[in-house]
């Protein structure tokens, strides 16, 4: 099950994200974090100090062959951009941490193991843009076959950069993390219009909220989509002060918060065929808007019609 942090730069994702994640390992679930923003703070958040892991955008080369395996529709790594989707012969993921990805890519903070895209670097600027860093949590998105009971929490970049790819519509669950203010209730908005026709379950989650008129602007501003708030927190205060404490120590009424979080998240089924559909739609979209110009071939050819990904598809192949 996939669930994705968004909303207004400051508005809490990376904390949400981060207690969320450290919540479902308490629980014994398993469970990877991934920062795909362009600020990475979501290493830190979790209590990492050590150096972050290796960036999932360095060594694309490596990544993409890993991920294409044997597909012999995808002839080599060049031609393989952040929306081809899998096919047969494509190396399915899982969540096992000893698989060669995530030994090569992830690190464990506050007994999270995570992944991150990299910064944005100096060498981006005005070459290439971010979303081929993003693109990196596409792809692997597209390519992990994962079930109830294990939990990808993702930590996106802010605002409405998330509509540069499909990257939005790779979630069972996102939520919106908002404080109730109009500009936080804005960038909800902005993301449901966006996000329409594209099958997306968008709720939103109030955080920084200090009393019942805040609770009653979020209510009245978003409906049935509030999913629940955070208050300010002391605990979240004391962990940016370094003293990171179990999350159990939460706040109570923060801690039911993510009960409620996971209950929805638990609500949703995935549709594996219309899940791999979008990823086709996709496809077809960034092939003709640029990449079959960029790379001189028709990637359409890359879809396979017969395969659909999920539990039923080739069984994840591990290293
Ligand atoms: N519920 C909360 N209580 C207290 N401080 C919070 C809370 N949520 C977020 N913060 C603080 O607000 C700041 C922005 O949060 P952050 O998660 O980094 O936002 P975003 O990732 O959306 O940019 C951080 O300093 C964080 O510690
Ligand atoms: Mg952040």
């Amino acid at each position: 099950m996939r669930i994705a942090f968004v909303g207004k730069g400051g508005s809490g994702k990376t904390t949400s994200a981060a207690m969320f994640s450290r919540y479902l390992a308490e629980l014994g679930h398993p469970v990877l974090a991934i920062d795909a923003d362009i600020n990475q703070h979501l290493g830190s958040a979790l209590g990492h100090d050590g150096p972050p892991p290796r960036a999932l955008g360095t060594d694309l080369a490596w990544l993409k062959d890993h991920l294409r395996g044997t597909n012999p529709r995808i002839t080599s790594a060049d031609v393989m951009i952040k929306t081809t989707p899998p096919g047969s012969g494509s190396r399915l993921l899982d969540l096992a941490p000893d698989g060669e990805l995530l030994r090569r890519y992830s690190a464990v903070a506050g007994g999270v193991r995570h992944l991150a895209t990299g910064e944005f670097d100096e060498a981006d600027v005005g070459v290439s843009c971010y979303h081929l860093k993003t693109g990196t949590v596409e792809l692997y998105l597209n390519h992990l076959v994962d079930g109830p009971g294990e939990y990808v929490v993702v930590d996106m970049t802010a605002g409405a950069d998330a509509f540069a790819s499909g990257l939005f519509t790779r979630f069972d669950l996102t939520v919106l993390v908002s404080e109730p203010t109009r500009r936080g209730v804005g960038v909800y908005r902005q993301y449901a219009e966006h996000a329409a026709g594209h099958g997306v379950a968008l709720r939103v989650l109030g955080n920084k909220v200090s009393d019942p008129d805040d609770v009653a602007f979020l209510r009245e501003q978003v409906g049935d989509a509030l999913l629940g708030w955070f208050g300010h927190s002391a605990w979240v205060r004391a962990a940016e002060r370094g003293a990171v404490a179990p999350i159990g120590a939460l706040e109570p009424p923060n801690l039911a918060v993510l009960d409620a979080v996971l209950a929805a998240l638990d609500d949703r089924q995935r549709d594996w065929a219309a899940y791999h559909r979008g990823s086709a739609e996709f496809h077809l979209r960034n092939a003709a808007a640029w990449a079959n110009r960029a790379l001189g071939t028709d990637l359409a050819a890359q879809i396979d019609p017969e395969f659909v990904p999920g539990p039923r598809a080739a069984r994840p192949v591990r290293a």
